[in-house]
């Protein structure tokens, strides 16, 4: 006999803007009978430039909006609000919550060359980087793993306005980079879930032996081992649905979703208030 429990619900992801879209199109593509609730707070993006209070207050708004959506879990595809509003919430989520560090951190720590501990590199949003948690995280796996840090602050604006092409990417690019030119890495975690919409450039700007690391496949397996578990998973044969929702000027989203997310469709944008 089947004692598997169902669960239609939804698993509701959120960003403070389009970033978390390519944690989505992971977990989407892997997980096709699985629904997903989006909330993409584009009113107050970026939080990277914001305090801990401020991010930990705006990661709490976000999950309660979804959680009164009837969401079965949580995904914060978000390394700011990971860094700095994730204890806070899985404190008070009556649902399971999974961050993005943890997740990445767990794919970075393989990578060493032979009996030595990898040299990773780092790069997110101001306040990702003074949070410490990667460095954190990281030591907690192996404390021989030596981690570079760097703030790439010019990096989501630059998605968020859809300017992945454009000539002045890759000067942006490059010149952030340099730091890391002659640190030896063996990977660079893409600490930001926009950053994923930049990786052509930033590989060919870091060169060949630098494995990057875009935390959203972890993400996906992370939640492969909650489903069934922690979260039951939707009935066999379900038919997926994607929902989106945004809190300011939702045809912009729309625009530029579309421009770099090919995996999913994103239409039937909603606007919320929270
Ligand atoms: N995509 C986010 C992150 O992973 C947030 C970027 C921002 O809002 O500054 O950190």
């Amino acid at each position: 006999m089947d004692n598997q429990r169902y669960d239609e619900r939804p698993i509701g992801l959120f960003d403070s803007g389009v970033g978390g879209l390519t944690v989505l199109e992971a977990v989407a593509r892997r997980f096709p009978e699985e629904s997903f609730l989006y909330l993409g707070d584009t009113a107050r993006v970026p939080y990277g430039t914001k305090s801990a209070r401020t991010v930990e207050r705006y990661t709490l708004q976000v999950a309660d909006c979804l959680l009164r959506r009837g969401v079965k879990g949580l995904v914060v595809a978000c390394n700011t609000a990971s860094a700095l509003g994730l204890a806070a919430l899985r404190a008070q989520s009556p649902v399971p919550v999974i961050g993005v560090i943890e997740p990445g951190c767990r794919a970075a720590a393989t990578l060493g060359g032979g009996n030595r501990a990898p040299r990773v590199g780092v790069i997110g949003t101001r306040s990702t980087v003074a949070s410490g948690a990667y460095p954190y995280h990281l030591a907690m796996l192996d404390s021989a793993i030596q981690v570079i840090s760097l703030a790439c602050p010019l990096f989501v604006p630059l998605v968020e306005e859809g300017w992945v092409d454009h000539p002045a990417v890759r000067m942006i690019v490059t010149d952030t980079l340099t730091p890391l030119f002659t640190q030896r890495l063996d990977a660079l975690i893409l600490g930001c879930t926009h950053y994923p919409v930049l990786k052509g450039v930033i590989a060919e700007t870091m060169g060949a032996g630098v494995t990057l690391i875009d935390s959203s496949a972890a993400v996906a397996e992370e939640l492969r081992r909650h489903l069934g578990g922690e979260i039951a998973p939707a009935p066999r044969g379900a038919t997926q649905r994607l929902a989106f929702l945004v809190t300011d000027v939702a045809d912009r989203f729309k625009e530029t979703a579309t421009r770099f997310i090919s995996g999913i469709a994103v239409d039937a944008v909603e606007m919320v208030d929270l």
